[in-house]
């Protein structure tokens, strides 16, 4: 049987069905076709891409341009994924018409279904007039690695009382607003349940606890590809850096022994 296209309501569905959806960041063709195939449901070409593939300290430097780019490779991998652009620090903050000429581009030019938005209530008329416009919208809130500078860090938010009732009071007005998901990245697990049972939207965690609607991981965390250490939120399926630092050895290795290529290689 074809597997059918998800959509925004298909998420709403899901989280009150209670079952869990699932995300993972992708950044190019081969990596969104292997992660549909596998059955995640969202493809998110996170500003992570910054880090993972692009050598960058952090998201800052991320350009549109950039992302644009590698979302519209994903979609190429990935035709009938659902596929969410994040856009990037200061493609969004400055200019309420920059921001929806922006998001537009994900969804005409790089085929994305829609695009994610790391803010709070600050966000929440961009969030409102972008839905309005037709462009769907996956909030972010907790931790947000666009605002490290003035956070001082990567550091857990909603700890405090207040800051949990901010928290949550944030996801509100996104639920009001039209966002049809947030992202929740490291907070307390008992604040992103309480979150969750608050809002009719998905919640998608990371390092949020068991409780959030679906989980979210950085596809470079999850198959050993960052190899420095593994962020406490990440769970490790498996050390693709082993396997690929074995590969390009053993054919280093094979090149100067004159062991490749063989008659079986040859034309
Ligand atoms: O950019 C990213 O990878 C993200 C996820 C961690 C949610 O925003």
């Amino acid at each position: 049987m074809e597997k059918r296209k998800l959509t925004v309501a298909s998420f709403r569905k899901m989280k009150a069905n209670q079952e869990k959806i699932v995300m993972v960041t992708a950044y190019d063709a081969p990596g969104a076709a292997i992660a549909a195939a596998a059955g995640v449901e969202i493809l998110l070409v996170g500003d992570s891409l910054a880090m993972t593939a692009l050598g960058y300290e952090n998201t800052l430097p991320l350009t549109l341009e950039e992302s644009l780019h590698h979302a519209a490779a994903v979609r190429r991998g990935a035709p009938e994924a659902f596929v969410v652009g994040d856009m990037p620090f200061l493609s969004y903050q400055l200019d309420m018409n920059e921001a929806v000429r922006n998001a537009g581009r994900y969804i005409k030019e790089a085929r994305c279904d829609a695009v994610k938005l790391e803010g709070g209530s600050e966000i929440v008329p961009l969030v409102e007039k972008l839905v309005r416009t037709g462009i769907p919208v996956m909030a972010h809130v907790g931790l947000m690695p666009q605002h490290i500078q003035t956070a001082g860090g990567y550091r857990v938010a909603g700890k405090t009382q207040d800051e949990a009732q901010r928290l949550l009071d944030e996801v509100q007005a996104f639920e009001q607003a039209g966002a049809f998901a947030v992202v929740l990245e490291c907070i307390p697990a008992r604040v992103a349940e309480r979150i969750s049972s608050a809002v009719a939207i998905p919640t998608i965690g990371i390092g949020a606890g068991s409780c959030t609607d679906g989980q979210v991981q950085v596809c470079n965390d999850l198959l050993g590809l960052f190899d420095r250490f593994v962020p406490k939120h990440a769970k490790r399926y498996c050390n693709l850096r082993e396997v690929m630092l074995k590969a390009f050895s053993d054919y280093v290795k094979d090149v100067k022994e004159q062991k490749f290529p063989t008659e079986e290689n040859s034309f």
